[in-house]
């Protein structure tokens, strides 16, 4: 199993600063940046535009990925690839789980989602195409666990590396550890992890 990716979620970062919390990101350790892109329809609430993550783009060297919670993406695919964005998270090369409902950060783990990223490998794996699961919402050291063993490729955390009492670094290299722990392990069940 490849190891997954920790992508950060700058939906809860501090705004007023936007350019040094990604530089600060990186420099704490994270693979990718998530920009939550929110059009007020799709989700009930309003966030980014590609202005915003322009400004921002020459701040840090990791990738940017869009996470397109608009009702129509099609035209946003073009100004996000402008403005920084390496993937926009919308079309089926990575299939995004939300383990939170869409719209806010800071929400609790919903462990009843591991079931449907279990059920997209599974069908993944059948079409054999090269189609990477991403799980989003509330990961964290405690989380990690579940959706990897669900299928996760890539993690999106938010609040768990920018709110960690500890700093970013800290939160990094401790959901780091859960991820790690969990792939060598090789436990693919919980049953496995009972015994
Ligand atoms: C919610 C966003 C998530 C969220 C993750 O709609 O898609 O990326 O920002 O934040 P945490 O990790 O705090 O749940």
């Amino acid at each position: 199993m490849r190891e997954p990716a920790i992508v950060a979620s700058v939906l809860g970062a501090d705004y007023a600063r936007l350019g040094r919390e990604v530089a600060e990101l990186e420099t704490a350790g994270v693979d990718r940046v998530q920009w939550d892109i929110m059009d007020g329809r799709f989700v009930p609430n309003l966030s980014f535009g590609a202005d915003v993550v322009a400004a921002c783009r020459g701040h840090t060297t990791v990738p940017y990925e869009a996470h397109l919670m608009v009702e129509d993406p099609d035209p946003w695919l073009q100004p996000f690839a402008d403005a920084g964005c390496d993937t926009a998270l919308v079309q089926v090369d990575v299939l995004l789980v939300m383990t939170v409902n869409p719209g806010f950060g800071g929400q609790a783990y919903l462990e009843t989602m591991e079931g449907k990223g279990a059920e997209a490998r599974r069908l993944i794996e059948g079409t054999g195409l090269p189609i990477s699961i991403e799980v989003d919402g509330d990961i964290s050291a405690a989380t990690a666990p579940g959706a990897v063993r669900a299928g996760a490729e890539l993690l999106v955390a938010g609040s768990a590396i920018l709110t960690h009492p500890e700093g970013r670094a800290a939160a990094v290299a401790q959901l780091r550890r859960a991820i790690t722990t969990t792939t060598t392990t090789g436990i693919h069940s919980k049953r496995e992890e009972a015994g």
